[in-house]
């Protein structure tokens, strides 16, 4: 079939389905040099329905190329969210380096199935006794994400049950057993938990484990989002560390469902997120698709100055993706200050880079010729980082959108060292190297191609880069 690169809001560099809807990131994978991402998808249309997993694989992290539809419905139901691992060790008996996904069959009642590929994930065969693992007393038993654990030589399965995760054991990716159960009095329970992933992370030499656990709604700023919860896991049992929870990966209101993948070379943890929320995302004005993920990110820990948070970074590979660069000198915002033209030609894929040395309150506005903008304004004062989009473009689709202020908490630093990213519909806001993120979407009616910067006192703009992405 025919498709349109060229469609208003389609990403340049950004994962986006050729034809139809997506929402979760599915089966993240890395095996034999390739990035496989599988993905929710509805071939059929662009709202959410018929679930399938689509499949894409991508050498590097930056170009991702298309392949055809995994996994589809079947007798036990629809294909919901889940996980893919490499059995280096055939434990499961499909063959060595089977590739295994393990998903939720969404039917009557939702039950944890299994399927394996032996052709590097291009054609899956299903188990012919699944599903693997049922509950009963569950309506909303769902996402397995499953990974070897080497100190107790088993597969372990975090999975989400209603209100809380729970871990499951396995020695064949067949049999599970039930191991603990995580998550009362603890952390958000605004909404339904979802999409768990636990691994593992250093900080000062020192292993330490994340949970994910994504939540819909009752996220920060409305609808959905991804808390988080550091701590130890011992091969049964999680315990996570005293901190101020919740803890939110991404404060902005479009990065969802997101998860690392298995065996990513380098002992990387690398993510990737949904970029959409549920109160809104099946009526998003694109045409021929729905929705995108968010740029590929590695994940570390570090201390935002008063705890420990999962920091969450463009990977490295994106600044590959850097063309015509323009290079703006050093100033300093007494008031105000416009930056006239980001980029000569401007097709709305691009990052800005800068170092922000501010002594009081300041915003700054990406604009374009229409007036529409969007803002980020911090507040050293309130410690805020508001981004507002209520004026970003097309907003009428949803009451839900463009709700004045989407805020997180900001430490109060000396320097803020930004990377802005712009892909045509979102916008992925890192501060000094994923510390504090913000991810939105705006669908603005042209690309904003100029900044404005506003202070109440005067503030230093260093190192700034305007980059096109492609
Ligand atoms: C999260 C989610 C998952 C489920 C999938 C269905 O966005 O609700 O819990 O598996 O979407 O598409």
């Amino acid at each position: 079939f025919d498709f349109d690169y060229n469609e208003k809001y389609r990403p340049l560099y950004h994962f986006s389905p050729q034809y139809g809807w997506t929402n979760d990131p599915n089966g993240m994978v890395y095996h034999n040099g390739e990035y496989h991402l599988f993905f929710q998808h509805n071939p059929y249309g662009s709202m959410w329905g018929n679930m399938n997993w689509g499949h894409t694989v991508s050498k590097d992290l930056k170009k991702w190329e298309y392949m055809p539809v995994a996994i589809n419905p079947d007798s036990l139901g629809t294909i919901f969210s889940g996980s893919a691992v490499i059995d280096k060790n055939n434990t499961a008996g499909f063959g060595k380096d089977a590739m295994v996904a393990i998903y939720t069959s969404a039917g009557r009642i939702q039950t944890q199935s299994i399927a394996y590929s032996l052709d590097n994930g291009r054609t899956f065969t299903k188990y012919d006794k699944n599903p693997v693992l049922s509950d009963l007393n569950f309506v909303d038993f769902r996402d397995p994400k499953v990974f070897w654990h080497q100190g107790t030589n088993q597969w372990i399965m975090s999975l989400a049950t209603t209100q809380t995760i729970t871990f499951y054991g396995s020695k064949n990716l067949k049999e599970w057993s039930k191991l603990s159960e995580f998550g009362e009095g603890i952390g958000d329970h605004g909404g339904v938990w979802e999409c768990p992933d636990l691994f593992p992370l250093t900080y000062n030499g020192q292993t330490k484990w994340v949970l994910f656990v994504s939540i819909n709604p009752g996220g920060p700023n409305g609808g959905s989002a991804t808390q988080y919860f550091i701590g130890n896991f011992d091969g049964k049992t999680f315990k996570a560390d005293n901190l101020p929870y919740p803890l939110w990966l991404d404060y902005g209101r479009d990065n969802y469902a997101g998860v690392t993948w298995s065996d990513a070379p380098d002992n990387r943890r690398v993510f990737i997120g949904w970029m959409s929320n549920w109160n809104y995302t099946n009526h998003v004005p694109t045409v021929n698709f729905r929705n995108a993920m968010t740029i590929p990110r590695e994940l570390t820990l570090v201390n935002n100055g008063k705890h420990l948070v999962v920091a969450n970074a463009p990977v490295k590979e994106i600044a590959e993706l850097r063309r015509a660069t323009e290079k703006v000198s050093d100033f300093t915002v007494d008031k105000t200050y416009t930056v006239d033209r980001l980029l000569k030609d401007n097709q709305g894929a691009y990052e800005i880079e800068m170092t922000v040395k501010p002594t009081a309150n300041f915003n700054f506005k990406l604009i374009n010729k229409k007036g529409e903008n969007l803002k980020f304004t911090f507040d050293l004062a309130k410690g805020s980082l508001i981004v507002d989009r209520s004026n970003s473009g097309i907003s009428d689709f949803s009451d839900n959108f463009a709700s004045a202020e989407i805020k997180a908490p900001l430490v109060k630093k000396d320097t803020y060292k930004i990377r802005l990213l712009i892909d045509k519909a979102s916008s992925e806001l890192f501060i000094n190297d994923g510390e504090l993120v913000q991810t939105n979407t705006m669908f603005p009616s042209e690309p904003y191609n100029s900044l404005v910067f506003e202070s109440e006192g005067t503030i230093a703009v260093e190192n700034i880069n305007i980059y096109e992405l492609k």
